[in-house]
This record gives structure tokens, C-alpha cells and sequence, in this order.
């Protein structure tokens, strides 16, 4: 796709005033992905002049990257980015990373490639032609009726969770759950969160950036320690009960009793991250925690998972004694979310196309899983994979021994993206790589697994 180019001019250095200046610059901006494949360059006259560099500079920095493969020459069509994964080294080779990943086996996006795109349009399109202009005005804070009502429905039928239109707020994701929680457990008092460790990073971060200590509580084969909570001053916990983020355990019914009780004897809070369990493949669904005891746990939950996390669409279920206050922080924060989209949102839940989503994605995840699972049972034997019913990533216990820190980097530096278990845990308890296999097809995940394997052996 050609791309507007007047921003280019800012990745060169001002006037340079040699051909290696203007070479090198752009194989900088090629190289850190600045400029991505298929952009189209501006003409060596159009950046000569904006350059104040004589033409032939361009035309032979050009000419040197066309023959290094960074640059498609065509007659007619101009200069444009190559569209390639990776980039080849070069002398001055600049990064030390490839600027664009050969595999991103990160956690955290589903199939992006599979968004329902007809069906949001359509789904917007009827929303709009839904509305009344009144609900053009300022949303309620608390979130779109519509939505909040089939929410209600599709939570109870999916999830077990006991929430009515009324004990729902409509957030822009589980980070802003994260924000508007902390804010108000703060007033409340509260100056620390227990948090499963390991744990997701981000949340961890979140949390602490919102003015509260994390207390880190080990995991174990039945999930979060709950005696270990109770040896802790928290009065809050953040757990993901149905796929413990990231080792896939589901929390044991003996301790989702322990941990309700807890709540119960400590005055205190659960926080319930519903993140993605709707994704599970070879066991039945686990239900929310949430249903035990709605007066003690928040639940959060997300379309980040389902749909993209572009969309910025999620919600709490909250208990009564915490819903106003939720709100009102909501409404001080922005105002409530886009109405447009959570109406669209509510239209694909009312018609069915959440579900059909749901279902024609399942099958695609295990699809890639099994793919995942296969290469490495063939090409890794000693690597044990963990929390495979569910989800859209896999925990790779390690050998023992392994630096899974040092594995990470070597592995980044042969281009594949991928992060260590030790970076989501203070006190590790094994190695480990946390691969998300969502976004990635069978055969990809195939070679990805074929280089990592490469790299472990060598290292
Ligand atoms: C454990 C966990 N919680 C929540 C989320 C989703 O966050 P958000 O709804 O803010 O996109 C993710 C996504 O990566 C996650 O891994």
C-alpha cells in the first residue's frame, strides 16, 4: 500500500552531506521498522530537494539498498519497501535485532487476521441506524443499557457469572478496570493487592503504577496459595481463576472455597480477571468464581481475547457496595465509553455473532496449538508443556538448569519474540517460555519451533 511520505523527512539527518549520510539513515529507519514493507519512497528528485542533497546522492543510497534487498525498484511504480520479514546484515548493520520480528510468539493478541471485520461493520452500521440522537449526547458512565443488558444474559449463559444489567459497568478494557479499582480499594483504605506470582506483568504493573503494593502469592498445581494469602496483611487479591495466567492452572473448588471464605472472615475483596476462558479445548468450562460469592468478587472481563484488544471493550460485575463509587470514578475519568461501540457490541452479542466468533476461532486455536504441541514433542522431547486445555498460550517448562533469561535474548536475536517465565515471577520456580500461539499459523508455529530448537542446542 503506498504510503504518505512528508513525515520521512524527519527519519534523515538534517542535510546530510554525504551519500553514506542519507544510506545510512535509511537502512536505519528500514531496520527498526520505521519505514514498514510496501511503503512507497518519495522520488529521488522529491527527496533530493527535501534533503538539499544533490540527486544522485538519493539515486545511489537507492541504488546500494535495492542491491542489499531493503528496496524494490519498478519501473513505473518508484521505490518501495520490500516486503520481507527480515532484513538482511549488512556492514554497517545497526540493530542487532531484526526491526520487525520473524515470529511473535508473545502473549496477548488472538488471531488478529481473523477479526470478524463484515461483522463489526454490519454491526455498527445497524447500531447507528439504532440509535436515537439522544444517545448521541454524553453516554451514561456506567455504560451503553443495551450492552449492559445483553452482557448480563451472555455472562450468566458463558460464564456462570451472576450479574444483572445493573451491576455492570462498561470499561475500555481490563487496564481501565485496573485504574478505577485501585482508585477506589484507595480510598478505601486499602495500600496493598495480593497478586498470583507468576502473574501477568502488565496487571502487576498497572496495579502498582495506581498507587498500590503488589504482594506476591505463589501458585502451586491447584492455584493461588490461599494459605499464603492469609499470612499476608492484603485485604485485596488479584487472581485469574479459570486460566491462571500464565501457568493455565484453573483454581481447585476446595480453594475457590478457601478463598471466599477468606474474603469473607478478612472483610476483603477478590479481584476475578475473567481474561480468555472462553478459549478452552479439551475441558469443560470452568465457571466464575464470581457466582460463589458476588458480594466479594469483582469480575472483570474483556473482548481483548475474543475480538481485538484494539477495541478497548470490557466490564466489571460489581457488588453492590462498590458499583456507585466505580461509576463515579468513571465518570470523573472520561466521561464513559464510545456509545457507537458498545452498542455495535451489544447488536454482535444480540445476533449471535459474538458466539459464531467464539466458536469459528476455536477451532482455528486448536489448530495452532496441537501444531505447537506436535513440533515441540518432536523437536524438543525434554520440553514439558503446561496448561494446555485452555487459553491461547502454553507455559514451555524447560530442563532444568536452563537460563531461560539467556534463552530469551538469543532467541530475540535470531528474530523470534518471546518471553522468558522469569519475567513473570519474582521467586522462579522452574524455566520456562510463556508462547502465545494465537496469532500464529500451523506452519509458522512449525518453523518457529524448528529455530528455537536450533537455538537451544547451540546455546
Ligand atoms: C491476564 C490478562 N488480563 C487481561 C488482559 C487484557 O487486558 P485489556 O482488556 O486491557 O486489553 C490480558 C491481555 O493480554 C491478560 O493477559
Amino acid at each position: 500500500m503506498a504510503r504518505n511520505w512528508t513525515t520521512f523527512r524527519e527519519l534523515l539527518l538534517p542535510r546530510p552531506n554525504r551519500r553514506r549520510a542519507v544510506e545510512t539513515e535509511l537502512r536505519r529507519a528500514l531496520r527498526e521498522g520505521r519505514l514498514t514493507p510496501g511503503t512507497r519512497l518519495p522520488s529521488s528528485r522529491d527527496l533530493a530537494a527535501q534533503l538539499g542533497v544533490a540527486r544522485g546522492t538519493v539515486t545511489a543510497a537507492y541504488a546500494q539498498l535495492v542491491g542489499e534487498g531493503y528496496l524494490t525498484a519498478k519501473h513505473g511504480s518508484g521505490t518501495t519497501v520490500t516486503a520481507t520479514g527480515t532484513w538482511p546484515s549488512g556492514d554497517d548493520a545497526e540493530p542487532e535485532r531484526p526491526p520487525r520480528w520473524r515470529f511473535d510468539l508473545r502473549t496477548g493478541v488472538p488471531a488478529l487476521a481473523a477479526f470478524p471485520r463484515a461483522e463489526w461493520l454490519a454491526a455498527h452500521r445497524a447500531a447507528l441506524t439504532a440509535l436515537p440522537d439522544e444517545a448521541l449526547g454524553y453516554p451514561d458512565p456506567a455504560g451503553f443499557a443495551g450492552l449492559r443488558a445483553e452482557l448480563a444474559d451472555y455472562l450468566g449463559r458463558v460464564r456462570a457469572v451472576a450479574a444483572s444489567p445493573g451491576s455492570l459497568v462498561i470499561i475500555n478494557g481490563s487496564a481501565e478496570g485496573l485504574s478505577l479499582l485501585s482508585r477506589v480499594l484507595r480510598e478505601r483504605g486499602h495500600r496493598s493487592i495480593a497478586v498470583e506470582d507468576p502473574s501477568h506483568l502488565r496487571s502487576r504493573e498497572m496495579l502498582t503504577s495506581h498507587g498500590l503494593e503488589v504482594v506476591p502469592v505463589p501458585v502451586d498445581g491447584h492455584g493461588l496459595r490461599v494459605d499464603a494469602l492469609a499470612a499476608t496483611d492484603c485485604r485485596a487479591v488479584f487472581v485469574t481463576a479459570a486460566h491462571q495466567f500464565p501457568l493455565g492452572v484453573v483454581l481447585h473448588p476446595q480453594r475457590r472455597r478457601e478463598l471466599i471464605d477468606w474474603a469473607r472472615e478478612r472483610d476483603g475483596l477478590v479481584l476475578e480477571d475473567d481474561y480468555d476462558a472462553e478459549h478452552r479445548y479439551d475441558r469443560p468450562a470452568v465457571g466464575a468464581l464470581q457466582a460463589l460469592d458476588p458480594s466479594r468478587v469483582v469480575y472483570q472481563g474483556t473482548t481483548s481475547k475474543v475480538l481485538a484488544p484494539a477495541l478497548r471493550l470490557g466490564w466489571l460485575a460489581l457488588p453492590e457496595h462498590l458499583r456507585d463509587d466505580v461509576v463515579e470514578r468513571k465518570r470523573f475519568h472520561d466521561m464513559g465509553t464510545a456509545t457507537v461501540a458498545q452498542a455495535a457490541l451489544a447488536h454482535l452479542l444480540r445476533t449471535g455473532g459474538y458466539d459464531r466468533h467464539l466458536r469459528r476461532t476455536r477451532v482455528l486455536y486448536r489448530q495452532r496449538r496441537d501444531a505447537l504441541l506436535d513440533a515441540v514433542a518432536s523437536e524438543l522431547p525434554d520440553w514439558r508443556p503446561i496448561g494446555i486445555a485452555a487459553g491461547l498460550h502454553v507455559v514451555l517448562r524447560l530442563p532444568d538448569g536452563t537460563d531461560d533469561l539467556a534463552l530469551e535474548r538469543a532467541l530475540a536475536e535470531r528474530g523470534v519474540h518471546v518471553r522468558a517465565l522469569a519475567n513473570h515471577t519474582r521467586e522462579p520456580s522452574f524455566p520456562g517460555l510463556v508462547v502465545g500461539y494465537a496469532a500464529t499459523t500451523p506452519d509458522r508455529l512449525r518453523e518457529a519451533v524448528s529455530v528455537v530448537a536450533a537455538v537451544f542446542r547451540s546455546l
